[in-house]
């Protein structure tokens, strides 16, 4: 079965009451919960992590024990070559998820460091995001 893994970045462990607004009333655990079931329905072995380190987020990718990335790096998107070198390093596909729509928010958002190395990028559609993401994984996986 194809593995995929799903990266959640920094303060995303605080969706629920971190500014519902932009980011949605829904927890991480009841994200990750339609992001297992999505998984099985599609047929795909999901492991999920979320961390506020940029280091740990790098050795999740170093080892590689996935076929396919699925990273929202959050305020790291912004800021960390250092993610964006590990996934090229890694050369799997990555699937970069933002919640929010990071283009029509401030200015320092709308450039992201992972873009160039993702093979695609699903920004404001909330959580559902991570669940057309493991639609396009099952569709990259297979072909
Ligand atoms: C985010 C957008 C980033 O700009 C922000 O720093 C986040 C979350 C999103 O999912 O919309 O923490 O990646």
């Amino acid at each position: 079965m194809p593995k995929v893994q799903v990266l959640h970045g920094p303060n995303l462990n605080l969706l629920g009451t971190r500014e519902p607004g932009v980011y949605g009333t829904k927890t991480l655990a009841e994200i990750d919960a339609l992001i297992r079931v999505e998984a099985g329905r599609l047929g795909l072995e999901v492991a999920i992590a979320q961390s506020n380190s940029e280091a740990e987020m790098i050795g999740i990718i170093q080892k590689a024990d996935f076929d396919l990335l699925i990273i929202n790096p959050a305020a790291f998107t912004h800021t960390s070559v250092a993610i964006r070198d590990a996934i090229a390093a890694v050369g799997k596909p990555a699937i970069e998820v933002h919640l929010s729509n990071i283009h029509n928010r401030e200015d320092f958002r709308r450039h992201s460091y992972i873009a160039p190395v993702a093979t695609g990028q699903i920004s404001g559609l909330g959580y559902q995001g991570y669940l057309l993401a493991l639609r396009a994984a099952k569709g990259i996986l297979e072909s």
